[in-house]
């Protein structure tokens, strides 16, 4: 079932809190896994009956590149890592989960990674198509920043028409900061997410702009109402504002845009 806009918010910052929490608790009824495999991260989020976050956790890993899978027994061993502690949280056995990949990329890359860790697949739909459906989105682009790129996809009533991605993302944003401060590249990453204290949008607003400005010629002559940011990269307090400037079109930033995606895939079955 399609979300409003608030309710995907209030979920996602349920997610947030609850994210890496090993705690046990005690849930009834049917449980709703998913796993979203990306280049910077790898996200397991459980969802109860009615759609609302029991466990989530999620592991930094660089298994994927670009949409390939570079690391697949890495990329297991984290499934199942995640896997173990979901189960541990939630005192019961998970069989099966949905999954995504990045549209024009393989599904099969994700599939047999979550094959390989013992899970059934419930579900799989590419990215956008996912967030399409937990939306219900209509007359819209799904731009999710990531890692290593950048993915436009144009969804007309929650089908996914268009979609192409720009190779650049939060890497290159991290690099820029690093040669800014002759700082190393892991360094970088730790200012990103401190960017009042480091300047960093005023550092890295020429990097988004130009994302912003292949994004345009994505949407370029599409029927586009509304742009939907997602993924790690629009963590950045302000992103939001950098995209409307350039596509003078209205932004939506989700309240934790690194969680969108996993809580879409993992709604997919309620759909
Ligand atoms: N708080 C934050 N502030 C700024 N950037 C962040 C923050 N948290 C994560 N990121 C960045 O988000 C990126 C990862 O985002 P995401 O998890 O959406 O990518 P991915 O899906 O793994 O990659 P891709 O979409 O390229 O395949 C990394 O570059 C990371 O540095
Ligand atoms: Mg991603």
């Amino acid at each position: 079932m399609a979300v409003s806009w608030s309710t995907a918010n209030q979920r996602l910052d349920r997610a947030a809190r609850l994210l890496n929490q090993t705690g046990p608790i005690s849930v009834s009824g049917p449980l709703h896994a998913g796993v979203d495999l990306g280049t910077a991260d790898v996200v397991l989020m459980v969802l109860d009956e009615f759609g609302e976050p029991v466990a989530a956790f999620l592991q930094w890993a660089e298994v994927v590149r670009d949409g390939v899978v570079v690391d697949f027994i890495g990329a297991i061993d984290i499934v199942r890592e995640l896997l173990d502690q979901a189960q541990k949280r939630l005192g019961r056995s998970l069989t099966k989960a949905a999954t995504s990949f990045p549209p024009g990329t393989d599904a099969r890359l994700s599939t047999n990674i979550l094959e390989g860790a013992g899970l059934e697949v419930s579900l799989v739909r590419d990215e956008p198509s996912c967030v399409a459906s937990l939306l219900e989105l209509d007359q819209a682009a799904v731009v999710d920043v990531g890692g290593g790129t950048t993915g436009t996809a144009v969804v007309q009533k929650g089908r996914v028409v268009f979609s192409d991605d720009e190779p650049s993302g939060g890497r290159h944003l991290s690099l820029a900061i690093a040669g800014h401060f002759g700082v190393s590249f892991a360094e970088a990453e730790r200012r990103k997410r401190r960017p009042e204290r480091y300047g960093i949008m005023e550092l890295v607003t020429p990097t988004l702009q130009r994302i912003s400005d292949i994004v345009a010629g994505h949407i370029q002559g599409r029927q586009v109402k509304k742009v939907i940011l997602t993924g790690g990269t629009c963590c950045l307090p302000g992103i939001d504002r950098v995209f409307a400037r350039e596509l003078q079109i209205p932004v939506q930033l989700p309240s934790q845009p690194l969680l969108l995606t996993p809580l879409a895939i993992a709604s997919l079955p309620l759909a």
